[in-house]
């Protein structure tokens, strides 16, 4: 049985991407004895590193990973041992031309770079197979090894195959779902422009085509190379259970990654974990905050790690803004806010040569113990060490915002009234609030169970079937809060238009329906009135016709006047909000404000602006984390009769206390 994550790391995990294949023997001892000082306890070792472990088909070479690997666990670093799989070798593309993956247009990409493997290729699944399977059973009882990292985020560069092995298992994959041809016509609706299809042999990839494409063939090839890419991780996973039971297994994710069903994949993940570099130039990073929420939620609130951030600056923007003295640590605290349990990095040491050599790291190219970089690294790996109580500890949301991924894919397609409607921004407009106002969400998908939560958001839902609907109709008439904003409940998961008025599968729950969308240009605005205030909206107005819902705010200019902006419908014992445009960020604010003081839902505690509070509890304890993006000290005033424990310096605070500008604090509850 695989362990439990807290069971093999009990204690915050920190250090970074390890690469030794670049550096000669003489710098791994300075490398461990460097990583000690710095509180490092677990490293990701060999991510690309299937060169040097299969020099030729067949020819293993392990002697220096052995190494490596003693050092490290005679120096007391733990390791995730990178399965290898992220680029596949010069000779093994060479031999294989198969195996690489080719563009739209229809040509193979060459070797040079990284990644450039096909998902299809049998060639590639079998060059994997056996490698993964040499590394598990040389390493299997190794005891530095703590977790295996497999592969490396997938579909990063390259998250679409057109190769005529992909096009094969396209057309398997459809046989699968469809059964028959007529299916897949009445599904993608091909008697449109003439696209009727004989035989599975007629379809094409969706590429290159003369004008717009078919959204049912666009849909199914999105699901389809998400799929793909999906099994290679099962193939290695298998191998990897198989060798190893006990050990944990994940891949990392990535930040805003459209292409990969994320909630699919970590379902088969032991932990999840996700690099985030966020660019300096944003401010406070919300929308990080965002991810580390999503990312707790994909497996229900189990706690992640941060596989990678930047101790400095990335080498891949326009511009690489460095991250000013004390911001890798705020932010790093920002991560364990969200339920982080392990802090990395992207990588241990400056690369030499490579296109990432002036990517930050862990230790500069000066290789100086008093770097600034390197202090800070230290200063942060030594302090959470005070933090074990954290680890595995949980945050309670009683709101979720849904989100889904397939929704994502069919609601961004071309041919929409408005297409600057981005998923995520409107996503986005609901979370900056809750984030502002300091309270817990978790993110959900349309078909999860919704009973925990008192108010459920769900914006621009565009894509919902029967099930859905349901679910959605019985969170409400239990007695939640349900928030619907505008474009949503239109079509089925093939992108056909539920009839019957929009939103036909949500009139019944929001008692109204859309008569039609009307789109506004850029920079245009509108106003409504709501709670005796004018407010702005922009992007959007449904026409809304009540049925049994009630107007709770109308537009006040142009020829929408007097319509129905927002409107409220109860419902069994809850009440179901529809929200018909995308109003300024003040009025979502107040909105949700006063939903959540409906529902008596509240933040952990009212802190000054712009400092995140947030309350992680478990058997450990209940911990209250603060950080404080402002420049200036903010005063915090904790309420009477509680005791804390500030766990990084000690000092024992049952009232107020003031927290310096860009610090931190984590306090522990006293008991007694
Ligand atoms: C990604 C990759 C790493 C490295 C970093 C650079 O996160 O996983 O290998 O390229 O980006 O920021
Ligand atoms: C052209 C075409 C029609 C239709 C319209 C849409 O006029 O002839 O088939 O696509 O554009 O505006």
């Amino acid at each position: 049985m695989v362990k439990e994550i807290q069971e093999v790391l009990p204690f915050m995990s920190y250090g970074g991407d390890y690469n030794p294949e670049q550096w000669s023997e003489d710098v791994w001892l300075e490398d461990a004895r460097l990583m000690k000082n710095a509180g490092v306890n677990l490293v990701s070792v060999g991510i690309f590193s299937w060169a040097v472990l299969e020099r030729q088909e067949d020819e293993f070479d392990f002697g220096w990973l052995d190494k490596v690997m003693d050092i490290l666990h005679q120096h007391g670093v733990g390791v995730c041992l990178a399965t290898a799989t992220a680029s596949t070798p010069a000779w093994f593309t060479k031999k294989y031309p198969d195996s690489v993956a080719v563009d739209e247009k229809g040509v193979p990409y060459s070797f040079g770079s990284r990644q450039h493997y096909s998902p299809s290729s049998p060639s590639y699944r079998k060059g994997i197979s056996k490698l993964v399977r040499k590394l598990a059973e040389r390493y299997q009882n190794h005891p530095a090894l703590k977790m295996w990292h497999v592969n490396n985020e997938y579909g990063c560069h390259l998250s679409e195959c057109y190769s005529e092995h992909s096009l094969r298992a396209f057309h398997d994959w459809l046989k699968e779902k469809y059964k028959n041809i007529e299916g897949l016509n009445e599904g993608w609706g091909t008697n449109f422009w003439s696209q009727r299809y004989n035989n599975w042999e007629e379809i094409d990839f969706p590429a290159n085509q003369v004008t717009f494409y078919n959204p049912g063939q666009m849909l199914d090839y999105k699901r389809f190379m998400n799929d793909k890419i999906f099994e290679l991780y099962k193939i290695e996973k298998a191998i990897l259970r198989e060798i190893t039971p006990d050990i944990p297994i994940f891949t990392n994710f990535m930040y805003q990654f459209k292409p990969l069903n994320y909630f699919e994949w970590a379902k088969e993940m032991d932990l999840v974990t996700w690099d985030s570099y966020p660019d300096p130039r944003e401010g406070i990073p919300v929308s990080h905050a965002f991810h580390h929420d999503l990312m707790r939620s994909l497996k229900k609130g189990q706690p992640f790690f941060l596989m990678e951030q930047v101790s400095s600056h990335v080498n891949w923007r326009d511009i690489n803004l460095t991250k000013k003295p004390g911001v890798m640590r705020l932010w790093s605290y920002s991560t364990i806010a969200k339920s982080g349990d392990g802090i990395m990095f992207f990588q241990w040491r400056q690369g030499r040569a490579g296109a990432e050599k002036f990517h930050g790291a862990m230790i500069p190219h000066s290789n100086r113990e008093d770097s600034r970089v390197y202090k800070e690294v230290s200063q942060l790996g030594n302090e959470l060490k005070k933090l074990d109580s954290l680890v595995g500890t949980k945050i309670d949301a009683k709101v979720a915002i849904v989100f889904d991924w397939e929704n994502w894919w069919a609601v961004e397609l071309e041919g929409k009234p408005h297409n600057d409607l981005d998923y995520l921004s409107r996503v986005e407009t609901y979370y900056n609030a809750l984030y502002a106002l300091n309270i817990a969400v978790d993110f959900v998908q349309p078909k999860d169970d919704l009973s925990s939560y008192e108010i459920v958001i769900a914006p621009m839902l565009y894509i919902i079937d029967e099930a859905e609907a349901a679910n959605f109709e019985t969170f409400v008439k239990d007695g939640g809060t349900l928030v619907i904003s505008f474009f949503s409940g239109i079509a089925d998961k093939n992108d056909r238009i539920h009839l019957g008025g929009y939103p036909a599968l949500l009139r019944n729950l929001l008692g109204l329906y859309v008569d039609e969308f009307v789109p506004y240009e850029h920079g245009k605005e509108q106003l409504f009135r709501s709670n005796n205030d004018t407010y702005s909206c922009s992007m959007w107005t449904d026409m809304i016709r009540l049925e049994s819902a009630e107007a709770i705010a109308c537009y006040d200019s142009d020829w929408i006047k007097d319509t129905p902006a927002v409107t409220e419908h109860t419902y069994g014992d809850g009440k179901a909000y529809y929200v018909g445009t995308e109003p300024e960020s003040r009025w979502v604010k107040e909105f949700v404000s006063q939903l959540s003081a409906n529902k008596a839902v509240v933040p952990p505690l009212t802190v000054p602006v712009n400092v995140e509070v947030t309350k992680r509890s478990g058997n450990s304890g209940e911990h209250l984390i603060f950080i404080n993006h402002n420049e200036n000290d903010s005063e915090i005033k904790l309420g009477e009769g509680n005791s804390y424990t500030n766990l990084l310096t000690n000092e024992v605070i049952s009232q107020n206390f003031s927290l310096k500008g860009n610090d931190v604090a984590v306090l522990l509850l006293s008991t007694n």
